[in-house]
């Protein structure tokens, strides 16, 4: 028993350091139902990250048809080298370069909002900020020297860790915003081409799709799951009044 408790012990720190349980994340309220949420991830993913990070556990057709995708806009708009429609989702990348070029080879993303959690991977992708002593020039507040170039610099832009005022609340009397001084706050040095609003919803996109990745089969299963229940409640009726029509001459 004592070794069960040791065992079990020794998980936990893991566990918590998993979640990263040290870091403010924030919350990604993910949403598998928005079909046009997904689509527009899916689009961001395969312009921005499929050239270093693999999907090889999904294949495009699956792909297209769980997010209601026609084939010719797909072929056309989403596949990207000399891939075929039934394809497994790789790329061209091979490990040993990936290591040489970035210092560590990008993992395939296949199931990374369940091996992370989708709020970290939604803090992740926000948490860029700049870091001259780093080989690309940033580092990441949730993933301290990641390997990763911060590829969506175009569009958030670029920024930094430092003092900044913070909003803490607002003033009961006069309705005016309270701020305080925080240290080691990111905030936006260098405007990119997408607003504040707009970056985290395309953040937010991006991150409902791999979601759905990682387990295409979520909604799916909901929808099953409810026609099961509703099965039990009929089924149920019968069942009752077999039950008693059984006992009835016992009793
Ligand atoms: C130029 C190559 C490159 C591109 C493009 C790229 N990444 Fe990365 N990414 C990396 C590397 C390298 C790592 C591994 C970093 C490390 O271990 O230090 C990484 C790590 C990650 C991780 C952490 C994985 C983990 O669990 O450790 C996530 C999540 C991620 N990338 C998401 C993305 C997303 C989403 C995009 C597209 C917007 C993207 N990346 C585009 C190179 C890239």
């Amino acid at each position: 028993m004592k070794k069960v408790f040791a065992l079990i012990a020794a998980f936990i720190p893991a566990i918590a350091s998993a979640a990263g349980a040290n870091v403010h994340l924030d919350k990604h309220l993910t949403d598998l139902k928005d079909t046009a949420s997904l689509q527009r991830g899916a689009q961001t993913y395969m312009n921005y990250c499929m050239g270093c990070h693999s999907l090889e556990h999904g294949r495009y057709n699956r792909v297209a048809r769980d997010l209601g995708i026609p084939e010719d806009v797909m072929k056309e708009n989403l596949i990207f080298a000399d891939k075929a429609f039934g394809d497994l989702m790789t790329n061209a990348m091979s490990p040993d370069d990936g290591k040489k070029w970035f210092g560590a080879t990008p993992p395939d993303l296949t199931l990374v909002a369940r091996v992370r959690r989708p709020d970290w991977v939604y803090t992740y992708l926000r948490s860029f900020y700049e870091d001259p002593t780093r080989p690309y020039g940033v580092n990441n507040a949730v993933f301290k020297d990641v390997g990763m170039p911060h590829v969506l610099a175009g569009l958030q832009g670029l920024q930094v860790k430092g003092t900044a005022q913070v909003a803490v609340g607002f003033d009961t009397l006069t309705g005016q915003e309270i701020t305080e001084e925080h240290e080691g706050v990111l905030y936006l040095a260098e405007a990119g081409s997408l607003t504040a609003e707009e970056y985290d919803k395309l953040v937010f996109d991006l991150v409902n799709f791999l979601v759905y990745m990682a387990e295409p089969i979520a909604v799916e299963r909901e929808r099953i799951g409810w026609w099961v229940l509703l099965f039990l409640a009929i089924f149920f009726v019968p069942v009752y009044m077999l039950n008693k029509e059984y006992w009835r001459d016992v009793k």
